[in-house]
């Protein structure tokens, strides 16, 4: 995105990736390989039980080789189009590794262990995450496996042991869950999806408990060991107490992800990273060095692509002399389990902490027409407004296409529009976006079909 806009912008630009693909984290094994396996698994889920109660008698079998290639195919649509795109837009390509030996001057690494330096004006660092480790324990990508092993399981596992009830444990818990393991979520919290609104959290974990997901919360998982071909995880309660060890076939390592700056030449140069290793930068993305930038994951903030493709087009506009900004109030979140959890703004814990008076507007969808009649009833909207202003804080979404439905509510937010604004506007019938309307008019207690 980054390389992109500065090219559209008339700079000249160079992109240095060592990954045989273009795309990163998110296209090659993160957000876009995820996501065939969600869809693919939610299809054939829906085969086993929902589809005899619409008079689609089908007996669905799992050919997962077939399965992991669909995935496959669509990274590498995507991963092409970008190259595509680079190419369009006459951005050089550098295939290695970069290290920034000064301002101004990136040394490339090839393949083949041949060198380069490239000159530059300025530098953008966007070299992402990394997974968050668990001290003592080894991911082997086959028995304990980060995402990007539980992406390209060879087998459905019998058991599926995850530790961490973030966005990734619960996504790929739900993917191999409706494939046919048991799924255990291990997580040190005592709730799941820390940072979500609470009752949005909480609710999200009831559904995905009665879909069968278990969980163990407000546990740490101390050790990892062998029993023969299985594996025995050992945990204890993380207030302290008495520990116990569960077996299982694979075990899911999901306990977040760290910025990635290995081999970038960052300490020599001048960078300074804070206390949890991520790039510091001013409101212009430039680091503690001129000439120096850096956008996404390395730097704070939510580790999200659209968060990271927005800083992108941001600092390409800076470059250019242009008022590049993001807005950070407004950067929606989804999680892509069935229903889809989908969140713009601050959660109730947060405006309680900020001392912010609100007003609250919910309406279920058991009381959409819609959901009803396609019996996809589990979820809710909720709307959060200043009670004062009636100004929109905060838009949490659980519903079948919530990751769709929360753009409406950034585009209310973005425009610093109200509750009623959005009660007023027409919303098509019958549509799942009818209880955003509904939860606006609920914020006047005027909600009409409930
Ligand atoms: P996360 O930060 O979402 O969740 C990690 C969970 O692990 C937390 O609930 C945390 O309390 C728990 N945890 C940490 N240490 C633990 C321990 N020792 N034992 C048990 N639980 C422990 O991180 P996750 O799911 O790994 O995702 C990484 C990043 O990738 C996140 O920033 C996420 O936003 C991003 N991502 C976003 C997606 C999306 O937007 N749909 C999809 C997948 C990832």
């Amino acid at each position: 995105m980054c390389a992109i806009r500065a090219s559209q912008l008339g700079l000249k630009v160079a992109v240095v990736e060592k990954r045989a693909t273009h795309g990163g984290t998110c296209l090659n094994v993160g957000c876009i390989p995820s996501k065939a396996l969600l869809h693919a698994s939610e299809l054939y889920d829906e085969a086993h039980h929902a589809l005899g109660a619409m008079g689609i008698e089908v007996k669905p079998k799992l050919d997962l080789a077939k399965m992991l290639a669909f995935k496959d195919e669509g990274v590498k649509g995507n991963v092409d189009g970008v190259a595509f795109l680079l190419r369009k837009n006459k951005v050089d390509h550098f295939h290695g590794s970069g290290r920034i030996v000064a301002p101004g001057k990136v040394e490339v690494t090839f393949i083949n262990g041949e060198k380069q330096e490239v000159d530059a004006k300025a530098i953008v660092i966007a070299t992402g995450s990394d997974v968050a480790r668990l001290p003592g324990v080894e991911i082997d990508e086959k028995t304990v496996v980060s995402s990007t092993g539980a992406l390209s399981l060879a087998k459905v596992p019998k058991r599926l042991l995850v530790i961490g009830a973030g966005v990734i444990g619960l996504e790929l818990g739900s993917v191999w869950r409706r494939l046919g393991s048991e799924v255990l979520v291990v997580e040190f919290l005592d709730r799941i999806l820390p940072g979500l609104d609470g009752e949005t959290a909480r609710q999200t974990q009831k559904i995905l408990a009665k879909q069968g997901l278990s969980f163990k919360l407000g546990q740490k998982v101390t050790g990892i060991g062998k029993a023969g071909p299985a594996r025995k995880v050992s945990i204890e309660p993380a207030a302290g107490g008495k520990a116990e060890t569960v077996e299982t076939d694979v075990v899911l390592v999901a306990i977040g992800r760290v910025p990635y700056t290995e081999g970038l030449g960052l300490p020599e140069a001048g960078v300074t990273l804070d206390n949890r290793g991520r790039v510091i930068v001013d409101e212009h993305f430039q680091t503690s060095v001129a000439g120096i930038y850096a956008i996404g994951d390395v730097i704070a903030g939510p580790m999200l692509a659209h968060k990271a493709e927005d800083e992108g087009v941001a600092v390409a506009e800076i470059l250019a002399g242009q008022a590049g900004h993001v807005n950070y109030d407004v950067i929606p979140n989804v999680i892509y389990t069935f229903p889809e959890v989908a969140s713009v703004g601050k959660s109730e814990e947060e405006l309680k902490e900020a001392g912010i008076a609100y007003r609250s507007g919910k309406f279920p969808f058991t009381a959409n027409g819609r959901a009803k009649a396609n019996k996809q009833t589990d979820g809710f909207v909720k709307i959060l407004a200043d009670a004062e202003t009636d100004r929109v804080l905060g838009v949490h979404i659980i519903a079948a296409q919530a990751s769709e439905m929360i753009a409406e509510a950034a585009v209310l937010m973005e425009f610093g529009g109200s509750a009623e604004d959005l009660a007023r506007t027409c919303h098509a019938h019958p549509t799942l976006t009818e209880a955003v309307k509904e939860a606006a008019m609920a914020v006047d207690k005027r909600a009409i079909h409930f």
